[in-house]
């Protein structure tokens, strides 16, 4: 059959990551000994009350459709945490509950992000921002941001992005890939520049719950209610929580908004998993120690791993203040050689990791980098301190 794609899909790129999963897969299949540093998801079960609830629900026959926008206990749950946590005030029906804070960020491409639409993205960025815009129709701009720096926008890199064909700012805070948290004097000189135009402001705080050094986060629609307005916040349980295959995150703004992403669930997924939701609710009503006792592990680790990676010749990092990931400059390895071979980019060094060190680790062009490699510390401190010795072993390999 003679098919083409429509543009919107032909635009959107699958996962350049495939290529490295794929080879794992098939090391893995050898019984060799791989160590993922590819791990997006806390490495930690959910806790005991939360699976419970759900068992409960199902015992109980909470097993059918929900309101398109979640149930009602939920969304007020939510609008509590948000009082309690971040000082913000939404009521129920300016609260979306969607399969997953992903779902919520491409509900609101799809809802406000129109044909060749701008929408800033600071790199290095989640894999899914740039595709989902595209899927929109929109152009996805980039504002490269350096490890210099801690890969932070600054007022000035916006200011000099923003033009009248911008339509959202997209944030990551605390980002994946980079580690990197707003502190509240960055996002205050921030402010002014957030007013400026007629653009909206995606906040994809998922990460929120996973800081270190005590910092304390600060939530962008927190900057004042003109701010407030024009932002669309979303969090979620899978990072927090450790509820990555329960599929439940959420979105917070302005009625009229979450109207218009609820229009777009109504026709794709309808409602998140009911039994996902009474368990959804049951860890922000109930106890809270685990979210601390996996953010101190995290600590632990993000020390142990920030100052191995600083001590191997050419390798620049700056140091993560939040999220499970480093970000590594490894650019002084590219051009050396392996047996004769020139490691060109990040990705043939990624590759290069994995067949000579058995590690899997994320090339940073996933993220729009040149530079860098993903490495996630969501895995054990002997699995960290092993991947560490056998990254070191292979880099004195290079000429
Ligand atoms: C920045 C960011 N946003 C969203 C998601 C997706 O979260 P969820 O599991 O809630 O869809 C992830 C998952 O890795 C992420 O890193």
């Amino acid at each position: 059959m003679d098919f083409e794609f429509p543009e919107r899909i032909n635009r959107a790129v699958a996962s350049l990551t495939m290529q490295i999963a794929q080879r794992a897969i098939e090391l893995r299949a050898q019984d060799e000994d791989i160590v993922d540093f590819s791990v997006g998801e806390p490495d930690f079960p959910t806790p005991d009350n939360i699976k419970n609830a759900a068992i409960k629900a199902i015992e109980l026959n909470l097993t059918k459709y929900t309101a398109n926008t979640g149930i009602l206990e939920l969304r007020k749950a939510i609008a509590d945490k948000l009082e309690r946590d971040n000082g913000l005030s939404y009521s129920p029906d300016e609260i979306i509950v969607s399969n997953g804070a992903k779902q919520c960020v491409y509900n609101a491409i799809q809802a406000l992000v129109g044909e060749n639409d701008d929408v800033l993205i600071p790199a290095p960025y989640y894999v899914s921002y740039p595709e989902m815009v595209k899927l929109a129709g929109g152009n996805p701009v980039f504002i490269n941001t350096s490890v210099e720096s801690g890969f932070k926008l600054t007022p000035e890199l916006l200011e000099s992005s923003l033009t009248p064909k911008t339509k959202m700012l997209i944030l990551c805070n605390p980002s994946n890939p980079t580690g990197s948290v707003f502190h509240e004097s960055e996002l205050n000189a921030l402010k002014e520049t957030f007013r400026k135009g007629n653009y909206l402001i995606l906040t994809d705080e998922i990460y929120e719950k996973i800081i270190y050094d005590g910092i304390g986060f600060l939530s962008v629609a927190s900057l004042g209610e003109e701010i407030k307005k024009r932002t669309i916040l979303v969090n979620g349980h899978s990072k927090a929580y450790s509820m990555t295959g329960w599929r439940i995150g959420y979105a917070a703004a302005e009625r009229e908004i979450i109207k218009a992403m609820a229009k777009v669930q109504s026709h794709s997924t309808s409602n998140a998993s009911t039994v996902s939701q009474y368990a959804a609710l049951e860890a922000l009503k109930g106890p809270q120690e685990s979210v601390e006792i996996m953010r101190k592990e995290f600590e632990k680790r993000r020390d142990f791993l920030f100052e191995e990676l600083n001590s191997i010749e050419g390798i620049f990092t700056s140091k993560p203040e939040g999220a499970f990931y480093v970000f590594p400059d490894v650019s002084y390895y590219l051009g050396k050689k392996f047996k004769d071979k020139i490691i060109g980019d990040v990705f043939e060094f990624s590759l290069f990791l994995l067949n000579e060190a058995r590690v899997v680790v994320v090339p940073g062009i996933a993220f729009g980098n040149q530079n860098c490699i993903r490495i996630s510390f969501s895995t054990s401190m002997d699995r960290i301190a092993e991947g560490i010795k056998r990254i070191k072993n292979a880099l004195e390999l290079l000429v």
